[in-house]
């Protein structure tokens, strides 16, 4: 019998790529998503419009703070695996809107953990981000690393999601992997992300907004590559007894429990990363500098020795490369030829 995963957050731009390439290697998948308003409804839709057409795609609209719903779409579906990516996710809306993240983030997850616990899963894989590593100066970033100085409230849900899961990873033995992820971008990708904006922008002849006079870089990691690592990831299940090496890494001699980061390890400053989508747009950007958005880091990079460790982990694609997928699946979505 083909083994049976639980996406939470499946018409996101994550959960979309991963429960398509689970579906495609013959896995059963049950997506369950709010299919919120945050960024365009539409774009969900045609996510979740590709993966309807799976004979062996489930889905359960709801949200994950709301147990009840939660709780019995789980449990009547009993997956092997559960992989949570649902939630209030971004930066700068965080600031406005934190009860938002409270309940998505903590309740939901809270929830989540409960209930995996409950049914015993195989392996809870949950989404965490590079944000943790908030203010810290040290790069690139190692799972390692302290984590508590956390600049925005997004993150310091995120950061609180880690400590959860890992309680219960040690009181019950629950087999728990975290995901940081850094800067995800390509096809299918999120609206409110500054990659899509500039774009949007720069095809239409709008000004975008570069904060810190563009004094800043990021590791961008192309989907194609997290969702590799992620399925790779689901038959490597963290266990009580590690390798010591390995144990004192990945952040816990207690609990069968691992961080890992999941980044692309190069450095992409803002100012480039312009240039590049200009050149491949051909159109030039009306640039209105900007001073630091508050929330923001300055800039990330990631280390992912652990993951290399463990998986062989080795993203491969350029941001050029990555940037061109982009740019060839917005123009097609939105008929911008
Ligand atoms: N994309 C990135 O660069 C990035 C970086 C770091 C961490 N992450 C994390 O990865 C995960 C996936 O992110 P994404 O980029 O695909 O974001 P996304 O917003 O595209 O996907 C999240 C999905 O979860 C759904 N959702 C939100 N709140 C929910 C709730 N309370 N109950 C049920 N569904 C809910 C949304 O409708 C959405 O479809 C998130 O946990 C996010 O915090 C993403």
């Amino acid at each position: 019998m083909k083994t049976k995963i639980y996406i939470t957050g499946s018409s996101g731009f994550i959960g979309f790529h991963v429960a398509k390439k689970l579906l495609d290697k013959g896995f059963k998948v049950h997506g369950f998503d709010s299919m919120d308003n945050y960024y365009d409804v539409n774009l969900k839709k045609s996510r979740f419009n590709i993966l309807k057409k799976y004979k062996n795609f489930f889905f359960k609209k709801g949200s994950v703070e709301n147990k009840k719903i939660i709780n019995k779409s789980i449990i009547n579906f009993k997956p092997k695996i559960i992989i949570h990516l649902a939630a209030q996710a971004g930066v700068r809306y965080s600031i406005d809107n934190p009860e938002a993240y409270l309940n998505s983030n903590i309740v939901g997850t809270f929830n989540i953990i409960q209930i995996a616990k409950k049914i015993n899963v195989k392996h809870l894989i949950i989404a965490s981000s590079s944000s943790v590593y908030g203010a810290n100066t040290k790069f690139p970033f190692k799972e390692i690393d302290k984590t508590d100085l956390q600049i925005s409230f997004y993150a310091a849900t995120k950061k609180s999601t880690e400590i959860l899961a890992h309680s219960y990873s040690a009181l019950w033995k629950l087999p728990i992997t975290m995901l940081r992820f850094f800067t995800v971008y390509g096809p299918w990708g999120r609206p409110d992300m500054a990659y899509f904006k500039f774009t949007k922008n720069i095809l239409d002849g709008k000004k975008i907004n570069i904060y810190n006079n563009g004094k800043m870089y990021r590791d961008y990691t192309y989907i194609d590559d997290v969702v590799n690592g992620i399925y790779k990831l689901l038959n490597k299940v963290p266990k009580l007894k590690q390798k010591k090496s390995f144990r004192n890494d990945s952040l816990s001699p207690v609990a069968p429990f691992r961080i890992f980061n999941i980044g692309n390890t190069k450095k992409v400053y803002l100012l480039d990363f312009i240039n590049t989508l200009e050149r491949e747009l051909d159109k030039k950007a009306i640039k209105n500098k900007m001073p630091m958005q508050k929330g923001d880091v300055q800039s990330t990079l990631s280390n992912t020795r652990l993951l290399k460790e463990i998986i062989n982990y080795n993203p491969s694609t350029s941001y050029r490369f990555g940037i061109k997928k982009f740019i060839d699946w917005y123009k097609a979505y939105y008929k911008k030829n």
